[in-house]
């Protein structure tokens, strides 16, 4: 018996171990995504991350100025300059999305605000609770009301949610955000039972801090010089998406990726 030695390829990597390994082929190339929160961050970070890996990509964001520079790094991305808390806005831009696309197979929403940080309760304004609640939960709401008559049509379609591990458990003084990403986890929960037996999966990610300008913002770039918490990067946050966009996790949906390092499954005992 005679044995052939494989050809040596770009995609065949050496792991520890020195056994040869496939990359995984994602089945992305020449699929669709619409990426909400996509001029900064994770958002930016998912959008050029699905873009490499050949996905046709719709970019929403109220930031226009911002959104152009992600646009920049990817192939033929298309702009949608809109606002995810206001109704109109979001049903022409997920409309011009899908039309220009030609098909949708997955959203991603990305887009959403830290609101007040550090108040306590008794003095958090109405409209700052009103106003965290309407991006990180209606504007999600809003987006996948438009975009689902279009991911129904795909063959198979993916909804990604970015919640937060603040989604289970919490830091002192953002009562309002905690609360928004529990209500994102359980919206998506909900609708991927909505959902089931139609091709639409939908999951949440729930990362702890990322190194972003929403994260820098509200504990300042001095926290992320030596921070004495783990801290991974929009990019690391964005595999985790592209995988669930991915038919290659078809039998994921419902689901939360808490993305922590573990740390919500410590007890409090200190052994
Ligand atoms: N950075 C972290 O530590 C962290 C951790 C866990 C979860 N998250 C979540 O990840 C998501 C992305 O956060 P990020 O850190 O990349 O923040 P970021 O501030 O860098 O990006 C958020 C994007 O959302 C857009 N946006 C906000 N309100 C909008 C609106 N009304 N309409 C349209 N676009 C709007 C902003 O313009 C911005 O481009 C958020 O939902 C956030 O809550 C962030």
């Amino acid at each position: 018996m005679t044995r052939t030695t494989p050809p040596s390829s770009p995609a065949r990597t050496l792991v520890p171990g020195g056994a040869p390994k496939d990359d995984m082929d994602l089945q992305l190339e020449g699929t669709t995504a619409l990426i909400t929160g996509a001029a900064s961050g994770i958002g930016r970070a998912t959008a050029l991350a699905l873009a490499a890996e050949g996905v046709r990509v719709a970019l929403l964001d109220r930031d226009a100025a911002a959104l152009a520079e992600t646009a920049d790094g990817c192939r033929d991305a298309l702009v949608l300059v809109a606002d995810v808390t206001d109704e109109q806005q979001v049903r022409t831009a997920v409309a011009t999305g899908v039309a220009a696309l030609g098909r949708l197979d997955a959203v991603v929403c990305c887009a959403g605000v830290s609101g007040p940080v550090g108040t306590a309760i008794e003095e958090t304004d109405l409209a700052a609770w009103n106003a965290v609640f309407a991006v990180n939960v209606t504007g999600a709401f809003l987006v996948l009301k438009h975009a689902l008559p279009a991911l129904r049509a795909a063959a198979a379609a993916s909804v990604v949610l970015l919640a937060s591990d603040s989604a289970f458990v919490a830091s002192p003084g953002m009562a309002p955000y905690c609360a928004s990403k529990a209500a994102l986890v359980q919206f998506g929960r909900a609708l991927s039972v909505d959902l089931a037996g139609t091709g639409v999966r939908v999951n949440a990610v729930a990362p702890s801090i990322v190194d972003t300008p929403m994260s820098r913002g509200d504990l300042g770039s001095a926290a992320f010089d030596d921070p004495g918490f783990p801290v991974q990067t929009a990019a690391e946050v964005a595999a985790h998406v592209v995988y669930l966009v991915s038919p290659r996790s078809r039998a994921i949906s419902g689901t939360s990726l808490l993305s922590d390092f573990g740390y919500t499954a410590r007890s409090g005992f200190p052994a």
